[in-house]
């Protein structure tokens, strides 16, 4: 889970983050459809994506790669020029654009108010797209690049500043309940079978959870 440091690679904690926000834009990518064609706007679950996606993405992930990741690089002479960088602090820039958008319709589009909701659509689709290239273009390039450039000592203050980050709060809200949430997500919009396919496992252990976070739909979708 990622509210704890994993062993490995050096960027292994930040791509355990990854695939939680993977998961949580999987959900909002299928409640989005569903809004599109006309199946109704699922204000409450997206509330809870635009929330996890501001807190845990942002606040939190974008924040280690930024404040932690990329100083390392940089003494190890991967500067913000450097092709793997360039561009990366302004897609965190441009997310979060896209976040605040989202967050400025959703109100209305929860009351119904049509425009409302397709401009929610727009900014999720747009803020969709941007996430998956940049995470894949972090995974596959960047990540790729600090494990090669990272020495043992580097790695080690990674996982100590990592665990520092978990300890601390979003607008009081705790990584391991923010992951609590992505599990809650998941577990209600994505079907067992998909997420057992595509290896989508329970993050949270039971003891950190609050018995009133789980998302109440009636049948998961598959
Ligand atoms: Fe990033
Ligand atoms: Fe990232």
């Amino acid at each position: 889970m990622a509210s704890q440091v994993a062993e490995g690679l050096p960027t292994e904690g930040l791509r355990q983050e990854h695939r939680q926000i993977e998961r949580v834009l999987m959900v909002m990518g299928r409640l989005v459809g569903r809004a599109e064609r006309g199946q109704g706007f699922e204000a409450a679950a997206l509330r809870k994506c635009v929330d996890f996606l501001r807190l845990y993405a942002d606040a939190c992930h974008h924040t280690n790669e930024e404040q932690i990741l990329l100083p390392l690089l940089d003494k190890r002479g991967i500067r913000a020029d450097h092709p793997a960088v360039a561009g990366i602090v302004r897609e965190h820039v441009e997310g979060r654009k896209q976040v605040t958008a989202m967050r400025a319709s959703l109100a209305a589009a929860a009351r119904g108010d049509e425009a409302a909701r397709r401009r929610f659509c727009e900014a999720a689709r747009h803020y969709l797209a941007l996430l998956r290239q940049h995470i894949n273009k972090e995974d596959h390039v960047l990540f790729a690049l600090a494990d090669q450039a990272l020495t043992a000592r580097d790695q080690a203050e990674i996982q100590a500043q990592l665990q520092a980050t978990y300890s601390r709060r979003f607008e009081g809200r705790t990584v391991a309940s923010l992951s609590a949430v992505a599990d809650d997500l998941a577990n209600a919009w994505i079907g067992k079978q998909l997420r057992r396919r595509l290896g989508i496992l329970p993050t949270a252990t039971r003891a950190t959870r609050s018995s009133g976070t789980r998302a109440r739909r009636p049948r998961a979708a598959t």
